[in-house]
């Protein structure tokens, strides 16, 4: 059987949560491949709001096993906090819950070192979450890690301590850059790790190799978003993982000949949150709208996130590097009320027009051309049928589809699980 994936093309929060929510039903298995708490993926059904940083986001279905891949890094304080968020549900995590036991473990001393790291960078900050990501994929490629399945190792006790004294000399290069008390953090880890002990751990590769061979249908959920992957995003101001279509293989053992769809999702406008270039950032009253009709705030950090026009350079070069079969647009009804909707079709730089996304973006001064469309006044947010779509917001589609040479097959027109159009 074949594996659909399904990514953010922008840079992160583009509605993916929901989405895999949505699709859900369709699948047997939902596994998130790469990233960790850094990731805040919502959920809307039946008047509740759900906020996942870990767990995959099919965690709502009574019949769909959701799997936290290899790739993923998990700090256990989170999980945990998340499973006692999920306590109303009444789920069998027994049955639906696994994570591969090669997964890497954030510790407390990760989070203190991506804290003096940002600090110590002081305006030339990525905007870290702060949850200790990078430092934990540093000391996975650095393979110096702590792999999920080591806490039952009967050295765990010894593993622990090597790498968190070693990552408390390796603060002492900060020089008291931050403030922190250790033994108040290793408290709560410690009793997390406990019980995360509880949870089924497995070889997760040889899981889904058994499951495809069942004929089960799997879909692989990414965090972030392409433009804040490690090798092809907005390079320093990335996340430290391959949040691209490559990462489902790393991150979960699927061969590339097995993945069939690739949905990426974006939102009609574009949204970034942390520092990093963004050239169709709005520093107006349209901006302020977006942000704020949006509802423009991060699901894990709060802080609210930039926003500007839909950036077709930056779109196309995320369809190519993705092999993208199927776009789903969320947030059109956001744009609602707009007199005219810009979106950007090229890159005006020092050496000309560019229609593809320079190496040295972070450096460059770059002025976006535009093309205007017409916008539309209509509520989207009660329609439930293509059908019932504005001229302007159609043609806004099509527009689109044309651009991207990809279809747009699900348009979303509000955050809850209903409020989801097929075309
Ligand atoms: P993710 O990280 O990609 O899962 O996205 P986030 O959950 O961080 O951010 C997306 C936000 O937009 C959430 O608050 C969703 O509830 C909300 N959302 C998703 N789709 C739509 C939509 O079509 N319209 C509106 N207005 N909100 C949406
Ligand atoms: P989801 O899965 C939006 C951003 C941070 C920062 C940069 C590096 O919800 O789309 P990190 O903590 O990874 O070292 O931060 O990446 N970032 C996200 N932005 N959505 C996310 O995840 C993000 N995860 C990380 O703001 O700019
Ligand atoms: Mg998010």
């Amino acid at each position: 059987m074949t594996v659909d994936l399904l990514l953010g093309l922008q840079w992160g929060d583009e509605g993916k949560g929901k989405i895999v929510d949505v699709l859900t039903s369709s699948y047997d298995i939902i596994a998130r491949f790469q990233g960790g708490p850094n990731a805040g993926h919502t959920l809307e059904f039946e008047g509740n709001k759900h906020v996942l940083h870990t767990i995959p986001s099919g965690i709502f279905h009574p019949n769909a096993v959701n799997l936290i891949g290899n790739g993923v890094v998990i700090d256990p304080v989170i999980f945990i906090q998340e499973i006692e968020n999920l306590a109303p549900y009444g789920i069998n995590f027994d049955e639906k819950l696994l994570i591969s036991k090669k997964a890497h473990l954030i510790l407390p001393t990760h989070r203190l070192l991506d804290a003096a790291s940002e600090a110590s960078k002081g305006k030339a900050k990525i905007g870290s979450t702060l949850k200790g990501i990078g430092p934990t994929y540093m000391d996975k490629t650095g393979r110096n890690g702590i792999r999920v399945g080591d806490i039952f190792a009967s050295n765990w006790d010894e593993k622990y301590k090597k790498l968190s004294n070693k990552h408390m000399e390796m603060l002492k290069t900060f020089e008291g850059i931050i403030e922190f008390n250790l033994k108040e953090m290793e408290e709560v880890f410690l009793e997390s790790i406990e019980a995360l002990r509880k949870f089924k751990m497995v070889d997760s590769e040889h899981y889904l190799h058994q499951a495809q061979k069942a004929g089960k249908k799997i879909l692989a959920e990414g965090a972030q978003g392409s433009l804040l992957d490690v090798d092809f995003g907005t390079y320093p101001f990335v996340t430290s993982s391959t949040t691209t279509a490559a990462g489902a293989c790393t991150g979960l053992g699927i061969a590339p000949n097995k993945i069939k769809e690739v949905f990426g999702i974006f939102k009609a406008y574009a949204t970034r949150v942390g520092s990093g270039p963004f050239p169709t950032e709005l520093f107006d009253q349209d901006g302020e709208t977006m942000g704020r009709v949006g509802n423009e705030f991060g699901a894990t950090t709060g802080r609210s996130r930039r926003c500007g026009w839909l950036d077709l350079v930056a779109l196309k070069y995320s369809i190519k590097i993705n092999g993208v079969t199927q776009l789903m647009m969320m947030k059109g009804d956001v744009l609602s009320g707009f007199k005219k909707i810009r979106v950007c079709t090229a890159y005006q730089t020092s050496k000309g027009l560019q229609d593809y996304l320079p190496y040295d973006i972070s450096d460059k001064e770059i002025q976006p051309v535009y093309e205007t469309l017409d916008g539309w006044e209509e509520d989207l947010t009660q329609m439930t049928d293509v059908t019932q779509f504005p001229k302007n917001f159609l043609h806004y589609i099509e527009y689109l589809e044309e651009a991207l040479e990809t279809p747009i097959k699900i348009v979303s027109v509000g955050p809850d699980r209903a409020q989801t159009i097929y075309r």
